[in-house]
């Protein structure tokens, strides 16, 4: 079958086989199973962050688990528990509908609950990670349920466990927030939201100011995958030492970059690639997007090989011009 609708991409690319795991009882299955354990390639949540570059030869899982229960609650704070298939941005949308506070600010990514995670997904100033409490999984290789802690999961800069040591042998099946239910903490330091909280003369923000503030922010920025296809930013902003920072700068006073970190800056990758030239660019269906330099695209009928063949050629370029590594954010199959 084809995985078309399963990468926000719109990559037409197809799978030997493909499990739609609907309910812990589906992925204890594809664990007891051996041969298609032995066969599985990929498992997909909102194939929001991934490139298909070519058929994939074998199986794919997809996770479609849903469910959403609040656990627990006091006057002050609930915690909310979410299976994994559910998608984050409706999800987004229901807390805030309910007056939890916490997830306005990571309104509209693409993706689902239980991929959250996994990239410790982020922005305007706020991560997963600040509102995780704890997530149930199963093990791939003994069918096991396990529960890991906030510091179990490791989370880094779009990083986890779930991207090494336990890659791709692990189904995570639920996700628990703690989320406010008064005097939310909203963060609004962010430059771009204060703007448009200004512009909509919004002085004293709801959790829902700020999400419809950062839902205008991201379409005015970003495509819609249901218009272009696309997986958000395709490069991880990159971490340096201040001297490299500093290296650069001196060239280009300009450069946008936040610190990091003792010692580290964390360059805006968007502007190397615009200032580079490649914002806007195209070959034939793949391009760079016009308004977000960090955000390749598929303007139709391009082949994953293509997309990858540009991000390459960015990453050449940017080595080359900035003395620079770029890597990739999403993943390449
Ligand atoms: N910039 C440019 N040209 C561009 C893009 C960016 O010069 O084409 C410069 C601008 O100065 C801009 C700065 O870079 O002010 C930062 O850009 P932006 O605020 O758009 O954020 P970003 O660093 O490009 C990151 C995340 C996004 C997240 C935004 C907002 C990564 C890899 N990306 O992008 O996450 O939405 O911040 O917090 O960290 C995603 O991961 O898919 C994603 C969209």
């Amino acid at each position: 079958p084809s995985l078309q609708r399963f990468n926000t991409f719109g990559l037409d690319e197809s799978a030997d086989e493909v499990w739609v795991l609907q309910d812990e009882e589906d992925i204890r299955a594809l664990a007891s199973d051996e041969s298609a354990m032995s066969r599985l390639k990929l498992i997909l949540g909102g194939g929001s962050n991934l490139l298909l570059t070519g058929p994939i030869k074998g199986v794919v899982a997809h996770i479609a688990l849903r469910g959403k229960k609040v656990l627990s609650e006091t006057d002050d704070e609930v915690i909310l528990e979410v299976a994994a298939g559910e998608n984050w941005h409706q999800t987004v949308l229901w807390t805030i509908e309910q007056g939890y506070g916490g997830l306005e600010n990571l309104s509209l990514i693409p993706g689902q609950v239980g991929t959250a995670p996994v990239q410790n997904i982020g922005a305007y100033g706020v991560e997963l990670k600040d509102h995780f409490v704890s997530l149930d999984g199963i093990s791939l290789e003994n069918g096991e349920k396990r529960t890991f802690s906030k510091e179990d999961c490791q989370f880094g800069y779009r990083d986890s466990i779930f991207k090494h040591e336990l890659k791709g042998n692990f189904i995570i099946t639920a996700v628990r927030f703690n989320l406010t239910k008064r005097n939310h903490a909203l963060r609004t330091d962010y430059g771009a939201i204060q703007g448009e909280l200004e512009k909509r003369g919004i002085d004293k923000p709801t959790i829902a100011d700020i999400s419809a503030a950062v839902i205008a922010i991201r379409q005015s920025k970003l495509p819609d995958p249901m218009e272009i296809g696309n997986s958000g930013s395709f490069f991880k902003n990159p971490v340096v030492p201040t001297s490299e920072f500093d290296r650069i700068k001196s060239e280009y006073p300009e450069v946008v970059a936040y610190p990091a970190g003792e010692g580290k800056m964390k360059l805006a990758a968007g502007w190397l690639i615009e200032k580079a030239g490649w914002k806007g660019y195209r070959r034939g269906d793949a391009g760079v997007h016009e308004r977000q330099a960090l955000v390749l695209v598929n303007y139709g009928e391009a082949r994953g090989r293509e997309v990858y063949q540009l991000a390459k050629d960015i990453i050449a370029d940017i080595r080359e011009k900035f003395g620079i590594e770029l890597s990739p954010e999403v993943n390449v199959l």
